[in-house]
C-alpha cells in the first residue's frame, strides 16, 4: 500500500468515530469497536418514542422472496434489540398472519422495552386487494392480531388502507374504543389523503401516518408533511430504500420472481427503471463517500435529516444490513449541505412508478392527492 493511501486511512479511521478499515481496504461506517455510543429516540406524536430508525420485519415472511427461516429471524429480531432498536413493523396480512406469529414471540421476552406497530383493513381474497374497516371487522382482526402477537397491547394500530365505504370518523371512533379497553396505545394511517387526516385527528387523535417516503419519493413532503406538522402527527416512513434500491446493489440485470416477490409487479423496480435511476445511486456515493457511508446509510441518514419526527423502518432479513443501516443514525449534515443536496436531488427525475398507475394498488395510495 502506498504511504498516501495509509496516510488516508489512517487520518480517516481517526477522524471518524464508528469507523473501520473494511476488508476492501476503504473506510466503513459501523465496523469499529469504537463506536459512538446508544441508539438515538425520536417521538411520534405528544408521547410515542421510538428508536429513531425501526425495523421493517414484512419481507421475513413475505412479499420480497421466498419466507426465510423463522429461528434466523427471530435472531435477527433479537439482535435488533441489542443494538438498540425498540420499534418494529409487522401487518396481519403480511404473510397473512405468519409475520406476526414471527415478530410477536421473537419480542415477548423484550416486551416491556419494545414497541409494534401492526395494521388491519387491507386483505387479498383470491388475489384482489381489498379494504374492509367496517368496525366489527376491525375488532375482530385486533384480536387476531393480539393472539398471534402472544401480546395483551399493540403499541400503534394502523389502518393500512383506507376503506372508502367506511367513514373515518367510524374508524377513529373504533380506535378510540380499542384504546379505552387497552388493546391499543395508538393509532394511525397508511397512505391517507390529508383530509381523511383532519377528519381523523378531528375525531380521535392520530399519533402516526405509515407513508411511503425515501430520496427517490418525496410527494408526500408537498402537502401531507405540511398538515401533519401541524397537527403535531409523526410520520413512519416505510420503504425507506425505495423496497432495497437505494443500497446500491440493484441495477437493470435485477430480476424479482413475480411468484413471491412484489417487486416484479413496480414499474420503478423494472429492469429499464432499475438501470435509468443508477443516476440517484451514484450521486448516494458521492454524497456518502464524504461521510465514509455506504449508499443505504445515506439514504437512511438523508431521511432522518429532514424532520425530527419521522422514523424510517428500513427492512432486512440480514444481520450485516442490519448494522450497517444502524449506523446511518450518527451521520449528520448542516443546514447548508443539506440544502445543496436537496438542491441537487430535487433535479434528479426518476424513472417509474410505485404501483402500475390506475390499479387498485396505486389508487389506493393516493398519489395524486
Ligand atoms: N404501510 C405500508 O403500506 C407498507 C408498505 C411496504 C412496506 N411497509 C413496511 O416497511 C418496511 C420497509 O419497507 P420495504 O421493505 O418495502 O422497503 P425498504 O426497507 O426500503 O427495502 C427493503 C429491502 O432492502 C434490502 N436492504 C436493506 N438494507 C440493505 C443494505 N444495507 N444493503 C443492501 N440491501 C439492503 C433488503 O434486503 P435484505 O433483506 O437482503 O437486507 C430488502 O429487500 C417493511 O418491512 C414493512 O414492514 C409498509
Amino acid at each position: 500500500m502506498d504511504t498516501s493511501r495509509r496516510e488516508f486511512l489512517k487520518t480517516s479511521s481517526l477522524l471518524l468515530a464508528g469507523t473501520a478499515i473494511s476488508l476492501y481496504g476503504m473506510p466503513v461506517r459501523g465496523e469499529s469497536e469504537n463506536k459512538p455510543a446508544g441508539m438515538p429516540k425520536r417521538t411520534l406524536g405528544k408521547d410515542f418514542t421510538v428508536s429513531a430508525l425501526g425495523l421493517g420485519c414484512m419481507g421475513m415472511s413475505a412479499n420480497h422472496g421466498p419466507a426465510r427461516n423463522k429461528k434466523e429471524m427471530a435472531n435477527l429480531i433479537a439482535e435488533a434489540v441489542d443494538l438498540g432498536i425498540t420499534f418494529f413493523d409487522t401487518a396481519e396480512i403480511y404473510g397473512p398472519h405468519t409475520n406476526e406469529e414471527l415478530v410477536g414471540p421473537a419480542l415477548s421476552r423484550y416486551r416491556h422495552k419494545v414497541a409494534i406497530g401492526t395494521k388491519f383493513g387491507l386483505y387479498y381474497p383470491d388475489g384482489r386487494q381489498v379494504e374492509d374497516a367496517r368496525p366489527e371487522r376491525i375488532k375482530q382482526a385486533v384480536e387476531g392480531s393480539l393472539k398471534r402477537l402472544k401480546t395483551d397491547y399493540i403499541d400503534i394500530y394502523y389502518q393500512h388502507r383506507i376503506d372508502n365505504k367506511v367513514p373515518i370518523e367510524d374508524v377513529a371512533g373504533t380506535m378510540k374504543e380499542l384504546v379505552k379497553e387497552g388493546k391499543i396505545l395508538h393509532w394511525g394511517m397508511s397512505e391517507p389523503n390529508i383530509e381523511t387526516i383532519k377528519r381523523a385527528h378531528r375525531e380521535f387523535p392520530v399519533t402516526a401516518v405509515e407513508n411511503q417516503y425515501a430520496m427517490s419519493f418525496r410527494r408526500h413532503e408537498e402537502q401531507t408533511f405540511k398538515v401533519i406538522e401541524e397537527l403535531g402527527i409523526g410520520l413512519v416512513a416505510y420503504s425507506p430504500l425505495d423496497r432495497g434500491y437505494l443500497a446500491g446493489k440493484m441495477d437493470g440485470k435485477t430480476i424479482f420472481d413475480p411468484k413471491n416477490d412484489m417487486r416484479a409487479s413496480f414499474p420503478r423496480m423494472s429492469p429499464e427503471a432499475m438501470e435509468k435511476n443508477l443516476v440517484i445511486i451514484d450521486f448516494l456515493r458521492e454524497i456518502g463517500s464524504a461521510k465514509n457511508a455506504t449508499p443505504a446509510q445515506t439514504a437512511l441518514a438523508w431521511i432522518l435529516a429532514q424532520k425530527p419526527w419521522i422514523v424510517p423502518i428500513p427492512e432486512t432479513t440480514q444481520s450485516a444490513h442490519l448494522k450497517e443501516n444502524i449506523e446511518a443514525v450518527h451521520i449528520t449534515w448542516t443546514e447548508d449541505e443539506m440544502k445543496e443536496i436537496n438542491d441537487r436531488l430535487s433535479k434528479i427525475k426518476l424513472t417509474g412508478e410505485r404501483y402500475t398507475p390506475g390499479s387498485v394498488a396505486a389508487k389506493s395510495v393516493y398519489d395524486l392527492i
